[in-house]
């Protein structure tokens, strides 16, 4: 049966009526309107569908809205703007990562979280960090000089 939720979302509330089972990413893009969470595999082995959740990333479309309560829900829409962009943002923007586009909100969602834990990190550890991502286009070493060259923006 239907329940309403609050969600936070970038700093704003939103009421949402849902079964408490279905996933957090449903209510994000069809409810909220939010796209850049983005639905990949549905089963919590790709990372596209990836927000973060009080600061920590979690794969939406495996998170029910029950288990969402009154966290803070911050997508990729709301790390930074056009105008003001997160360190990631700027990076991917200046090595030119993106091919089809379709993962990049899970890399950059992951790896906002992992640079908040860790300021300056080597190669093996920004590998490990973004281990379960997927990237079918093979953007694989320019994500990789886009973490660093956040890391560097913000370490
Ligand atoms: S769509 Fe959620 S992990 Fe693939
Ligand atoms: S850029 Fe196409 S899936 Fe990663």
């Amino acid at each position: 049966m239907n329940q309403r939720f609050t969600l936070n979302v970038n700093g704003k509330e939103h009421t949402v009526e849902a079964d408490p089972d279905m996933p957090l990413l449903y209510a994000l893009r069809n409810d909220i309107g939010l796209n850049n969470p983005h639905f990949g595999c549905g089963l919590a082995q790709c990372g596209a569908c990836t927000v973060h959740l009080d600061g920590q990333p979690i794969r939406s479309c495996v998170t029910p809205m029950s288990a969402v309560g009154a966290g803070k829900v911050v997508t990729l829409s709301g790390l930074g703007t056009p105008d003001k962009p997160h360190p990631l943002q700027a990076a991917y923007v200046a090595e030119e990562v993106p091919q089809c586009g379709y993962c990049i909100n899970g890399w950059i969602m992951t790896a906002a979280a992992f640079l908040e834990t860790n300021k300056k990190p080597s190669d093996g550890e920004i590998k490990q960090a973004l281990s379960g991502l997927k990237c079918r286009c093979g953007t694989h070493l320019a994500i990789l000089r886009a973490v660093k060259r956040a890391a560097e923006m913000t370490g």
